[in-house]
């Protein structure tokens, strides 16, 4: 596969990294409007054809697929740019910055027939996989109720900087530079993990959103800090479960925990990601009388970038896809209208979002800093 890299900031290099340890992987082309950044990050892996512009790659056109790694807003224009050239894609998350353009970028990649993939790192999460495994073949029976929780405590700790201080977490805290709070950042994650692992879809949700005050008038210098810290969400799932998922960046004590229980008729499991690893837990068979977990042995599993390549090179699409990427996206557009409405949605149902959730934020530079997933 020659592989184009659009976007050469931070999560670029690690993409970059990961592609390159694969088989029949050439990055061949990067793009990035930052001039400096494009020629840092083309000299450190070698990489020959440099462009300022997407228009210009895709007038040289000598790949056959893109990593799109620009910030959410700019995914939705540049990524139909590639699929009108009949380039595959591989879109980080979140797919969009709403439902609408999800769904448009989802209908454009489909039409066209070429591979569509989002980078939700979580999947390479070996437990996860063989809990979704485990569900799928009966073991824990009717699954009942699930939990999920994303929890990070950046507003709390210094541990990855100081956003009092620092930009790059600054705008983490402001809808007006660009931010949907915690929702908007790490809750596709979370809706993933519950949803994927528990191998079911998300039907109805009811959300609160939270910010909480954290300076003087709640802003410090240009930054309104005005997005949600803390989300709350319960929702119904398709194969009749209810479940809880949350995420906070005030859970003190927890640098970057995503957590996931599921309890079936028959057993239970729970999967924990920290930066230092992760785990699978099961209580299951005679176990449940005692309510005894054990540890249960999980194999690794082939990463996303494996998966695109995979795609790519046997022309059968992987997931996760931008379709599955665009209806986690409407969970979290009705989420935040249901903290406005105060009422349920269902996902269903016409009630689609009308909200202009994300489509026009002030614009805040190319300065985003590292996203969170940095320390995953
Ligand atoms: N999957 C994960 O776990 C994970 C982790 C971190 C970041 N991300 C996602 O990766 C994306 C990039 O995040 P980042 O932290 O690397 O941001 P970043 O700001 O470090 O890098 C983005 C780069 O894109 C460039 N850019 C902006 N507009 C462009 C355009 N029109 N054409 C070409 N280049 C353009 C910028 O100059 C910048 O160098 C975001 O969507 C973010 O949500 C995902």
């Amino acid at each position: 596969m020659r592989l184009l890299v659009l976007g050469t900031g931070m999560m670029a290099k690690s993409q970059a990294a990961g592609f390159l340890a694969i088989d029949g992987v050439e990055v061949v082309g990067a793009v990035d409007t930052d001039r400096t950044r494009l020629h840092e990050f083309a000299d450190h892996f070698n990489i020959e054809k440099r462009f300022s512009t997407l228009d210009e790659a895709i007038a040289w056109g000598e790949f056959d697929a893109a990593t799109n790694v620009t910030p959410d807003r700019i995914h939705h224009a540049t990524s139909l740019a590639l699929i009108a050239a009949g380039k595959h894609v591989f879109c980080e998350k979140p797919l969009a910055e709403n439902y609408a353009h999800a769904l448009e970028m989802t209908e454009a990649a489909e039409a066209a027939g070429v591979i569509n993939m989002v980078n939700l790192t979580y999947r390479n999460v070996a437990p996860l996989q063989r809990a979704r495994e485990m569900v799928l073949a009966g073991e824990l029976g009717t699954i009942r109720h699930v939990e999920a929780s994303y929890l990070q405590s950046w507003l709390v700790s210094r541990a990855w900087g100081d956003w009092r201080t620092e930009s790059r977490w600054l705008w983490r805290l402001s809808t007006g530079h660009g931010s949907n709070g915690v929702l908007g950042d790490v809750g596709i994650h979370i809706l993933d993990f519950a949803a994927y692992g528990a191998a079911t879809d998300i039907n109805h949700v009811f959300a609160r959103l939270k910010t909480f005050n954290k300076a003087p008038g709640g802003q410090i210098g240009e930054y309104m800090l005005d997005a949600n810290d803390s989300f709350t969400m319960s929702v119904d799932f398709a194969n009749g479960a209810l479940g809880v998922i949350h995420a906070s960046r005030w859970a003190t004590g927890h640098l970057n925990e995503l957590k996931l229980r599921i309890y079936g008729e028959k057993g239970s499991l729970e999967v924990i990601h920290r930066p230092d690893g992760s785990d699978l837990r099961g209580c299951l068979g005679d176990d449940i009388e005692s309510a005894t977990w054990r540890d249960i042995e999980v194999p690794a599993v082939p990463t996303n970038y494996q998966r695109f390549a995979e795609a790519v090179r046997s022309g059968k699409q992987d997931d996760p896809t931008f379709r599955h990427a665009a209806n986690l996206q409407k969970v979290i557009d009705l989420a935040i209208v249901s903290e406005k409405e105060r009422r349920e949605f269902n996902l269903l149902a016409a009630d689609t979002p009308e909200s202009t959730v994300g489509q026009e934020p002030e614009s805040k530079g190319d300065d985003q800093g590292p996203a969170l997933a940095l320390v995953v």
